[in-house]
């Protein structure tokens, strides 16, 4: 990677319900707050991220899925961005009404929008936040992504989900995209008191290695209730436990990611 692309961050899990929107929102927020200029992409239909930001839709206007539709021009992208209320992020919403009848078959198409010089030389830092579904959407996102982080509900149930979803990243990252990490695990609404939330942590680190499991983000109403209010939590409580986690989230990715500290010590 060049120092002038941007970083490419892919938030993902083939199960729903695991933190991958909250997770998006408030780790774009956390490196905007740094001074790091973001942009989010929403390429799940269901449009959570557009909510966590207080961002609505109006009929006609450009989303982040128009740039997946059959023949759609180069340059969708671009015109789908709109700023948020928080400094330094800018968001591509989703489209509730994108059913992927007419979607392209490419996978790389996401990857070229970001290539391009409007929206690769205006942003350090590009998160992705996921649908669970294995589409094509989930496959552009790891087909343009530097790396994966896959928040996991550490409960017994969940690992189909990961395991799915790491299926996927071996074969994006040994095929269309070489340049493919797994960045690693982060166990949202996580209860360390928990014998079982431990043991599966603990297997997932005997799999993938116990530098890519990161602390996590303990259980905090008020993440939810953030998310109701359309703002990031560093805004709507700073001094709450699910700040404070992704705060510290933040920091142990700049600890393990190098092209990440970069990206922030120039800001
Ligand atoms: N650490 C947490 N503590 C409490 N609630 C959380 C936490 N993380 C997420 N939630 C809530 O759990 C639900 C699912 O989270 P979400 O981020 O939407 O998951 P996904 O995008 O993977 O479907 C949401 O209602 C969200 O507000
Ligand atoms: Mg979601």
């Amino acid at each position: 990677m060049t120092t002038t692309s941007p970083f490419v961050l892919t938030i993902s899990n083939r199960k729903g319900g695991t933190g991958k929107t909250t997770t998006s929102v408030n780790i774009a927020a956390e490196a905007a707050q740094r001074g790091l200029r973001v942009l989010l992409v929403d390429l799940d239909t269901q449009g959570h991220s557009n909510l966590g930001f207080g961002v609505s839709v109006n009929k006609g206007q450009i989303t982040a899925h128009d740039v997946f539709r059959n023949a759609s021009p180069l340059g969708l992208l671009e015109k789908a961005i709109v700023p948020t209320t928080f400094n330094n992020l800018w968001l591509a919403p989703a489209d509730h009404s994108f059913d992927g009848l007419d979607a392209t078959q490419e996978l790389n198409r996401l990857r070229q929008e970001i290539m391009q010089p409007e929206i690769a030389s205006r942003f350090d830092l590009i998160v992705l936040d996921t649908p669970p579904s294995l589409d094509i959407l989930l496959m552009n996102a790891m087909a343009a992504a530097n790396a994966v982080l896959v928040p996991v509900l550490p409960h017994i149930l969940s690992s189909e989900g990961v395991k799915q979803l790491i299926r996927l990243f071996f074969r994006i990252a040994t095929s269309v995209n070489s340049d493919l990490k797994l960045m690693g695990f982060v166990p949202v609404m996580l209860n360390l008191r928990t014998l079982l939330h431990r043991d599966v942590m603990d297997s997932l680190a005997k799999q993938y290695g116990k530098e890519r499991i990161f602390r996590g983000i303990r259980t905090d109403i008020s993440l939810a209730e953030a998310f109701g209010k359309g703002q990031p939590i560093q805004l709507y409580d700073p001094h709450s436990r699910g700040a404070q986690d992704y705060r510290y989230l933040w920091e142990e990715m700049l600890d393990a990611w190098s092209a990440l500290r970069q990206l922030q010590s120039k800001r």
